[in-house]
């Protein structure tokens, strides 16, 4: 089905001056671009959208992470987008991702790990409206 994902190239893989790069590989794999800015974002935007973790014994770590530098927001449109943008990151420790994805050529540890991805359908949707406007996504 045709499906719409959130993608965030990370305050490393930015800093490494890897967005083309990474963008080439959505390209190539069919997916487009349907809405893109660069931010820093604020602590609080940065807690809100990890909002799911809080718990967890990582969440400050991640949040001061995503904080660092700026990132780079983008949504994604095409065939199984969730997905296919999941196969390109590989696994969220990028020792243990597959040769060829994101994460195991550019990510260094399971924190600066290059990039971030909606898991699911429902997410996405949820993600995308935490960042852009309705409008200012554009199907295309
Ligand atoms: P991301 O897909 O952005 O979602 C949450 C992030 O938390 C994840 O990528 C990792 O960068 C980070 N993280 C740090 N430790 C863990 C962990 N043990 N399990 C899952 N995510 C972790």
């Amino acid at each position: 089905a045709l499906e719409r994902t959130l993608s965030i190239i990370k305050p490393d893989a930015v800093a490494k001056n890897v967005i083309g790069e990474i963008y080439a590989r959505f390209e190539k794999a069919g997916l487009k671009i349907v809405a893109a800015k660069m931010k820093q974002l604020s602590r609080k935007e940065a807690e809100g959208f990890y909002a799911v973790h809080r718990e967890r014994p990582f969440f400050k770590a991640l949040v001061d992470f995503m904080i660092s530098g700026p990132v780079m927001i983008t949504a994604l449109e095409g065939e199984n987008a969730v997905l296919a943008h999941r196969d390109l990151m590989g696994a969220t420790n990028p020792k243990e991702a597959a040769p060829g994805t994101i994460r195991a050529d550019f990510a260094d540890s399971i924190d600066a790990n290059a990039v971030h991805g909606s898991d699911a359908v429902d997410t996405a949707k949820v993600e995308i409206a935490y960042f852009f406007a309705a409008t200012d996504v554009l199907s295309r």
